[in-house]
């Protein structure tokens, strides 16, 4: 049966190369075609970079033991003053609730604190609902490379007080063949 949406914690953990991780990438990212890694040893690499860049960085959402999102960031990007998103996903069964932009208020919080003034992110031109969410949290178009947008934002005038509780909404995320699912 789903778990209400008030049992998600967000918590601070290096992205391991777990077949849990893999397969949300995989399903987070599936509709989306060819904005991202298809196969599960390119996912598996990925994550070890996106691990290695910023080991602190990352974010993951759990709904009991199973993670239902996360967002990889790096405070080493550019000289220590611009900071990177370079991942974002949610599980498809949790999405349009409001953990995408907590866990981005997250990632963006912890840049700040590592001393970051500007963060960075590149987005795909076709998907609409990333696009959605970054321009909603005050990113703006910095420029293009083929397919991909870059977005940027100062970290200067964040919210403060990031509460999960209040920043997701309803209380019953389906999951699309639940009958696995806790
Ligand atoms: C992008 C993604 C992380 C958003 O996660 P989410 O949990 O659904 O996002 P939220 O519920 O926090 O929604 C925040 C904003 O996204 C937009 N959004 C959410 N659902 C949407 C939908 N169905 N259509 C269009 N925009 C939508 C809205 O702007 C919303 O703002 P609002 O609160 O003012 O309505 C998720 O869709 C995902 O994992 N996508 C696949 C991976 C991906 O594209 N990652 C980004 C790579 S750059």
């Amino acid at each position: 049966m789903p778990r209400s949406t008030h049992s998600i914690r967000i918590v601070q953990e290096p992205l391991s190369g777990s077949a849990d991780l893999v397969d949300l990438y995989l399903r987070a990212y599936q509709p989306l075609g060819d904005y991202y890694y298809r196969h599960r040893t390119e996912v598996k690499a990925y994550l070890k970079w996106l691990r290695h860049r910023d080991p602190h960085g990352s974010f993951i959402a759990y709904d009991g033991d199973r993670p239902v999102g996360f967002i990889a960031t790096d405070s080493r990007w550019d000289h220590g003053t611009v900071g990177a998103i370079h991942e974002l996903v949610v599980d498809p069964g949790y999405q349009g609730r409001g953990l995408g932009r907590a866990l981005l208020l997250r990632g963006m919080a912890y840049l700040r604190s590592r001393g970051c003034r500007v963060c960075e992110l590149w987005v795909g031109e076709r998907n609409d609902r990333a696009r959605a969410i970054y321009r909603g949290l005050g990113f703006q178009e910095n420029g293009r490379w083929g397919k991909w947008i870059q977005m940027v934002r100062s970290l200067e005038d964040l919210p403060e007080g990031i509460d999960l509780e209040a920043a997701l909404v309803g209380s019953s995320p389906s999951i699309p063949g639940s009958s696995e699912d806790p």
